[in-house]
């Protein structure tokens, strides 16, 4: 059995940790790391709900292995929220428009609209609306979480207030 020592930032912390070679990411980040907000459901990068950022970019952590996140930056839901307990914007978006009810799809899907919204600082409806595709949510039947979507994008594309 291999077993790797890598560094990583998660959520603005510096960590180090000696993970095994064939350890998924979303199984390091829940187990090893305590981020219980990853969420896995179907573990073959179709759901959605174990979503995280990685350098930026919104990655399936049930396809990565831990030892690939040697020397990044990771970013998990818990890290979204400020230290005054505010939400962030895609947080609070989902909150305006009920775009949850169970919540177990929901870490996912405020991963992937955040890595969008902070990429650029401007969003786009069908680039939102395109990224949501990728989450399977059993309970809401996607009309909230759509609207939450389209809010932020009338937040942040030009010309819009
Ligand atoms: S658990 Fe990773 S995409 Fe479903
Ligand atoms: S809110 Fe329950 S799966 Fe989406």
């Amino acid at each position: 059995m291999s077993e790797h020592r890598i560094e990583l930032t998660l959520n603005g912390d510096r960590h180090q940790a000696t993970v095994e070679g064939r350890k998924t990411l979303c199984d390091f980040l829940r187990a090893d790391m305590g981020c219980t907000g990853v969420h896995i459901g179907c573990e073959h990068g179709v759901c959605g709900a174990c979503t995280v950022i990685v350098d930026g970019l919104a990655v399936r952590s049930c396809l990565m292995l831990a030892v690939q996140v040697d020397g990044c930056e990771v970013t998990t839901v818990e890290g979204l929220t400020g230290s005054d307990g505010a939400l962030h914007p895609v947080q609070q978006a989902l909150r305006d428009e009920h775009g949850l009810q169970c919540g177990f799809c929901t870490p996912g899907i405020v991963m992937t609209l955040a890595a969008l919204t902070q990429a650029s600082g401007q969003t786009y409806a069908d680039s939102l609306l395109e990224a949501m595709s990728g989450h399977v949510c059993r309970c809401t039947g996607y009309q909230g979480i759509r609207r939450a979507a389209l809010e932020l994008a009338a937040s942040t594309e030009p010309n819009k207030a």
